[in-house]
């Protein structure tokens, strides 16, 4: 892998800068203006010094990563002598199309590009494409440096080069790339996460629990579970006849909503859109967010150390 090219310098496109500077790739990011490119060398320095604070990486490795990492407004520039182009530009399908067939007038054919779309299929992202055979979706989670998972997906037109080579990129980069054997709504994570928020909406609304014990709940209950082994360890753990009698009380008892609940419809008419706006499900006028994502940030980097066993005792 020569060289990286990051498309979109927001709140994904830093992250995943950061994630392949770490390991040791050049990286380009590109995005339209200075303004973007600017915050997002503040926020991956930021983010390195918290790596360099909790001794997981050193001084010099950190302004070693950095260096690895060019910004510029240049598509063309980004691209030069790129083999890997991820893109972490707004979820909108016509700026993504506009996108890639700038890409496919710019990149030569052997070069891989990748979204990190949350949630358009692959399928829909490659319908004007020349060489469809190139393209991926490559899903991180927010914040990418931090969580290890990656969702990887391919079209039947995806090649099993690029497929094989976007896996062993992420391996190398220290992720944990997990291929859907099938291309899927929502991806797995995503459809997982909305089951899970249609049920526990649905017990907030009916005043079962408020959303503060509801978070509690989740933490200190399947989330402090889930860290270490997935749901489909605990029911093994538990005894299937166990989980086949709670199926089989709970399935018909158990919300299938068809929309967004009403809860979410009314902040969202009221622009109560959560942290960015400071109210959503909680108020945030009195906590800076950004001390809230660092304690989060941190947080993450303990549970990682945990599982990877990678950090210096403190
Ligand atoms: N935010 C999340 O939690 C999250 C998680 C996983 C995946 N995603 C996906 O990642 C992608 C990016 O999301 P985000 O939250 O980082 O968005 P963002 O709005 O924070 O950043 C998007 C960046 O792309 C830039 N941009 C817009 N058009 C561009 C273009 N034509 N060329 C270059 N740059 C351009 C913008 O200036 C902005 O800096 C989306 O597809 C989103 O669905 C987001």
């Amino acid at each position: 892998m020569k060289k990286i090219t990051v498309i979109g310098a927001g709140i994904m496109g830093h992250g995943i800068a950061q994630v392949f500077a770490l390991a040791g790739f050049p990286v380009h990011i590109y995005d339209l203006t200075k303004d973007k490119l600017t915050n997002a060398m503040t926020a991956i320095s930021i983010n390195l010094d918290l790596y360099v604070n909790n001794e997981l990486i050193s001084s010099e490795e950190k302004e070693l990563a950095l260096g690895k990492i060019q910004f510029t407004r240049n598509l063309e520039e980004s691209l030069a002598g790129s083999s890997f182009v991820i893109e972490a530009i707004p979820e909108d399908l016509q700026l993504k199309w506009d996108l890639y067939r700038t890409l496919e007038s710019i990149c030569a054919q052997d070069v891989i590009i990748a979204s990190n779309t949350s949630a358009i299929p692959l399928t829909k992202l490659i319908q004007h494409s020349i060489h469809p055979e190139r393209f991926i979706i490559a899903h991180f989670l927010n914040p990418a440096p931090l969580v290890p998972l990656v969702e990887v997906i391919k079209h039947k037109n995806t090649s099993d080069y690029v497929a094989d080579t976007t896996m062993s990129l992420l391996k190398k980069a220290g992720k944990t790339p997990i291929f859907l054997k099938k291309e899927i709504k929502g991806f797995v994570v995503n459809r997982i996460q909305a089951a899970l928020l249609r049920e526990a909406l649905a017990l907030i609304d009916n005043g079962v629990v408020d959303a503060q014990d509801m978070d509690q709940i989740i933490k200190d209950g399947p989330g402090f579970r889930w860290a270490f082994i997935g749901p489909m360890e605990t029911v093994d753990y538990g005894g299937l006849d166990t989980w086949k009698r709670i199926f089989d009380h709970l399935f018909p008892d158990l919300n299938n909503g068809q929309s967004a609940p009403k809860h979410i419809n009314d902040l969202v008419d009221a622009n109560k859109l959560g942290a960015k706006t400071g109210e959503g499900i909680y108020s945030y006028q009195d906590t800076p967010i950004n001390d809230l994502l660092t304690e989060r940030d941190l947080n993450f980097l303990r549970l990682l150390h945990m599982k990877t066993k990678k950090m210096a005792k403190n």
